[in-house]
């Protein structure tokens, strides 16, 4: 059981270094780190949630449902343009008050659950090394770890890529002002790979907790998770989930998602590539359930040549060899949350692995390996 003095230093703690690009969650953790009635409502989450990301994210969500009008004039997506000053303690103790039982709820039962669709700057590329590998351009594809689902929709959002030399590459369907956008940094000599034809013939998703966009409580903790300043982002999402709302596609809830794999593969049609993605799922895994995992997909892809697409911190993601050295990152850009791509599949009777592409976490930029 953390004390309230610990509890007082996480919230300081990450207002210093977990959140220094956005003012807002920086006052309120200072402010949170003060309040008794913050400190036992962070305390009402289970030990291995109890963070102030999901803290945030509930108070968030609050002023989202229009909730918590004080708070609002302070949070840039719902509209708000108040800097933090002195009457935000004010606001705040104001929502814990009112929006106490809401608040406790999020706290006992919710997890941060980011669905980022700008991953797809790696998720785009590393398909194709899938169909260039396999031979086969129909994709079966099955996101474990999937909250909303929203990569699935990856060949439906305009991707485009900036080389060093400022121009863009345009790959996936043209900007229309409805799609979701994804713009990533590429930091590879080489120019973005062209599209090889693949498609995406079945599109499902498997989480613990999955969640669904066609409700709006649904995804409106979704945008809760994401922070007030960050508009593109919103964007982004709003227009993914609407994307993906048309797009038949399923989502399942299950306890153990590695058991609902080959179930999976049984019910697929003949001709079609079946292809495994997780990515920053491993991170919430157990050391028992990645090996479990592991061992599944391999035996998985011997018998029915299940290819896995790997978005993870790279001690996750590399199974056969050590991580490729990182490149050179844009100024700005910290090494510490870079994603390491692999992909893992059946070649010649045998298992193969090799690294695809480093990329910021939310694909901020992508140097890709190939
Ligand atoms: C950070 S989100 C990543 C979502 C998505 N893969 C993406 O890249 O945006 C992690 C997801 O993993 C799910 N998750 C956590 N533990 C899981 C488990 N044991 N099996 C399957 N999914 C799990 C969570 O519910 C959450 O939706």
């Amino acid at each position: 059981m953390n004390t309230s003095d610990e509890l007082a230093a996480l919230l300081r703690h990450f207002g210093r270094e977990g959140c220094s690009q956005e003012p807002l969650y920086v006052a309120l953790c200072g402010l949170a780190a003060e309040s008794d009635s913050a400190l036992a409502l962070l305390a009402e989450a289970p030990p291995e949630q109890r963070k102030p990301n999901l803290l945030l994210a509930a108070l968030h969500e609050r002023v989202l449902a229009g909730a918590a009008p004080e708070l609002a004039a302070y949070y840039r997506s719902a509209g708000g343009e108040r800097a933090p000053d002195t009457g935000l303690a004010a606001a705040l103790a104001a929502c814990l008050v009112r929006e106490w039982p809401a608040l406790v709820d999020h706290l006992r039962h919710g997890a941060t659950q980011t669905n980022e669709v700008a991953r797809g700057a790696a998720l785009w590329p590393a398909l194709g090394a899938v169909a260039a590998a396999t031979g086969v351009r129909d994709v079966a594809l099955l996101d474990f770890g999937c909250s909303a689902g929203l990569n699935l929709g990856i060949d439906q959002f305009a991707l485009r890529y900036q080389t060093d030399d400022g121009a863009w590459h345009a790959r996936g369907p043209a900007r229309d002002g409805v799609r979701a956008e994804v713009e990533s940094r590429w930091l590879s000599a080489t120019r973005p790979p062209p599209h090889t034809g693949w498609r995406i013939a079945s599109r499902d998703g498997l989480d613990t907790a999955p969640v669904d966009v066609a409700d709006p409580a649904g995804l409106r903790w979704l945008q809760a998770c994401l922070w007030p300043h960050d508009a593109r982002r919103r964007e982004r999402l709003s227009r993914a989930a609407a994307q993906l709302r048309a797009l038949p596609h399923t989502l399942t809830q299950a306890g153990d998602c590695i058991a609902a794999i080959e179930p999976w593969l049984a019910h697929l049609p003949a001709g079609v590539q079946p292809v495994l993605l997780t990515s920053w799922v491993l991170y919430y895994l157990s050391e028992a359930d990645i090996a479990r995992l592991r061992a599944t997909v391999d035996r998985l892809a011997l018998r029915h040549g299940l290819a896995w697409i790997c978005g993870e911190l790279p001690a996750l993601s590399a199974q056969a060899h050590e991580p490729p050295p990182l490149p050179a990152l844009p100024p700005g850009e910290v090494a510490a949350s870079a994603t390491l791509w692999t992909l893992r599949h059946r070649d010649a009777g045998r298992i193969a692995e090799r690294a695809l592409a480093w990329s910021h976490p939310h694909g901020r930029w992508l140097h890709w390996l190939g």
